[in-house]
């Protein structure tokens, strides 16, 4: 698999479609073991999480609902603005319920603090959380991310539901941007 060049930034593939589809499955079994005789409410976050949320929830067995919150913190940019602010705000009931916030990646953790606290205010019955990025040793939270498909470094990845500048979140494998710039 080659790189691909978005606006004089190099992509080099990291995560296949392959090791996205095993981590998802092993996560769904850990998510299906954990949640029996119960029937969570997926809620993924806008935009990034849908491609994730979807495959996810084809390897979930048990009775589930899903629903649906968008975010903005980034615009266009490759590094957070700081500032979170809900697009689309939840259709569901959560006083109650056992939420299960699905994320693409936790960067700063902004994102998912703002998330966290949102549905605390709505009295749930729990709430846990499932990224399928987590970037190493950035994000500002004082809590654990349940399920984590992969642990990556610090850098701008895309591909998967992931953006960069809204564009080439179809691509089946995640990339990340090559450090150096090179082209080999
Ligand atoms: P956070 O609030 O900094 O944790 O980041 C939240 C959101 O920013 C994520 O849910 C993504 O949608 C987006 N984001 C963070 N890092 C990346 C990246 O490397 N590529 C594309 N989008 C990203
Ligand atoms: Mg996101």
């Amino acid at each position: 698999m080659s790189t691909i060049e978005l606006n004089g930034d190099i992509f080099e593939p990291y995560i296949t479609e392959e090791q996205i589809r095993a981590r998802t499955r092993e996560l769904a079994a850990r998510i299906n073991e954990d949640y029996k005789g119960r029937v969570p409410i997926f809620i993924g976050v806008l935009n990034g999480a849908f491609i994730f949320l979807a495959d996810l929830i084809r390897e979930v067995t048990i009775d589930c609902e899903i629903d649906f919150l968008k975010l903005s913190s980034y615009g266009d940019a490759m590094i957070s603005s700081g500032q979170v602010r809900m697009l689309k705000d939840l259709n569901c009931q959560v006083s109650g319920r056992d939420i299960i916030v699905v994320e693409d990646v936790v960067d700063s953790g902004l994102s998912i603090d703002f998330v966290k606290n949102m549905i605390l205010h709505e009295n749930p019955n729990s709430v846990k959380f499932v990224s399928l990025l987590l970037k190493k040793g950035i994000p500002k939270i004082d809590f654990t991310i349940d399920y984590v498909g992969f642990e990556i470094s610090p850098e701008f990845v895309i591909g998967y539901g992931l953006d960069y500048q809204q564009k080439v979140r179809n691509l089946k494998t995640i990339y990340r941007l090559k450090p150096d710039g090179s082209k080999e």
